[in-house]
Parts: C-alpha cells; structure tokens; sequence
C-alpha cells in the first residue's frame, strides 16, 4: 500500500458537549481527488481543519504527509497545503498578483521566480497577468475571485490541496466552467486533493473516491462508480427534496 498523502485514524472531534466527528477514519492517497460529501453541519469544514491544524482531534489522529498535524510547525504544515476556500478567501488589499504569490513570498522565494510563478498561474487559470495582476479582489467578479483563489493555492506547488465548497456560491454556468477547469488543472498536474461539496452531481463529477458524512459519521466510502450504484444518491435526492438532482 502507498503512503497516505492525508489520514485520519479514528478521529473525534467535539465542541463542548457537542460531538461533531465520530471514530472517522480515511485515507488520500498520491493523485486522488478524495470528494467529502455531506449535508450542511455534517462536519466537512471541521475536517479540513484538522488536517491544516486549526482544529486538533480530540482523540485519534491526523497525519500529513506521514506526519502527524501536532508534529508539524503550524506554519509550515499551512504553507505544505493548498487551502482552496468559499469567496476564494483572497486578501481584500493585496492585489491579485500579490494574493497569487503570498506563499512564495513568505517562503522567500526570488522576485523574479514569484513573477515567473505568478504570471505562469495566472496564465493557468485564465487570467492574464496583463490583464488582472494589478487588480484589487473587488474588482473581479466571483467566478475570478475563485480562479485566483485557485492559482493561490497552487503557487508554491504543494503536495496536498484541500477545496471547501470552493465553487458553491457561483451561478451554475460559471460553475460548471469552473468544474471543468478544475478536471483540466487535475490531469495536467496530477495533484492530490480533498475536496469538499454538498452537492452530489460536483462529487460524481469531480471526485475518484466519495466520502460521505452524516452527522459526523462516515456512511460511506468508496469509487463514484460505487456510490452512484448504492441507493445513496437517490436517498440524499429524496432528502433533500431535490428531486432532479439525477
Ligand atoms: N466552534 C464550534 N462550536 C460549536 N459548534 C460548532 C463549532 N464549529 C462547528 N460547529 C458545529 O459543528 C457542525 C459541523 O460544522 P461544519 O462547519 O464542519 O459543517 P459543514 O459540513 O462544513 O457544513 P456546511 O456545508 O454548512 O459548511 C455544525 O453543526 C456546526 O454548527
Ligand atoms: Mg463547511
């Protein structure tokens, strides 16, 4: 077996009285895109917490890159991820070049490579530099918020990405274009990924393996090919009363 890029190993985690993750255990390994399912208060966000060592498990544990989160230095192990977030996440004040290359700079990159990288980046994900690199944030629309956010999160090429319902908050189109970008981006580079979503149809999509937490448990985990054969996706539909979703 190849070493888990990410692993949980029987991980709790509560907040106060609350019990928001149960006895959770999974593994990423190199060059999957490991989708994390699940209804809103299910525990997804708290999750990636953990791996970037926000949150600490209660009990269990949480190993990155063989290493376990209380091990790492904290800022080193933020700098070893790729934190895709909801609205991108990008500092308001900092224009887009700089928020691309925020991670380089702190890692003391060269001026001359952070702008090769962040030309490169932009370039990437569709935004040219000439065009967009002294913008401010406010000044893109939401879909290019989470394309920046996107080049951020790969600018110093780090082993493990994590996406938070990264494009929840776009129309369907520009999400849809976003989703196929995001499939594009995942061939060429051949990255590693945590992915969360609420949606079954982005989890079909993008994912190579699904997870899927209810209330803190996992219910299930294996390939789409699998989910999309178990009654869950129909069961999640009829939950949600959406029941077009397939
Ligand atoms: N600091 C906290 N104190 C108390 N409860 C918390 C705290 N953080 C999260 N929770 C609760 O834990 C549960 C899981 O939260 P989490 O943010 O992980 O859910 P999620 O699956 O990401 O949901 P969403 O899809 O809405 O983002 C929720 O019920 C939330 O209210
Ligand atoms: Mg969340």
């Amino acid at each position: 077996m190849p070493e888990p890029l990410i692993e949980f190993r029987n991980v709790s985690y509560a907040a106060g009285e609350r019990r928001i993750l149960e006895n959770l255990n999974l593994q990423v390994l190199a060059g999957e895109t490991v989708v994390l399912l699940g209804r809103s208060g299910s525990g997804k966000t708290t999750a990636l917490r953990l791996v970037n060592g926000m949150l600490q498990a209660a009990s269990g544990s949480v190993t990155v890159l063989g290493k376990s989160v209380p091990d790492w230095e904290p800022e080193r192990l933020k700098r070893s991820i790729g934190y895709v977030i909801q609205e991108g996440g990008l500092l308001p004040h900092f224009t887009v070049a700089r928020n691309v290359g925020l991670v380089p700079e702190l890692e003391g990159w060269p001026k001359e490579r952070i702008q090769a990288r962040v030309d490169e980046l932009l370039h990437l994900v569709g935004l040219p530099m000439e065009v967009y690199g002294s913008r401010m944030p406010r000044q893109l629309s939401g879909g290019q918020r989470q394309r920046v956010g996107v080049a951020r999160a790969l600018a110093a090429d780090p082993p493990v990405l994590l996406f938070d319902e990264p494009f929840g908050a776009l129309d369907p189109v520009t999400r849809a274009e976003l989703q196929r970008e995001f499939l594009r981006l995942r061939m060429d580079l051949g990255k590693t990924s945590l992915f969360v979503t609420h949606d079954v149809r982005e989890a079909l999509l993008l994912g190579t393996r699904i997870v899927l937490l209810e209330a803190g448990r996992l219910l299930f985990d294996g390939t789409a090919a699998n989910f999309r054969a178990s009654n869950l996706p129909a069961l999640i539909a009829f939950q949600e009363g959406a029941n077009d979703v397939f």
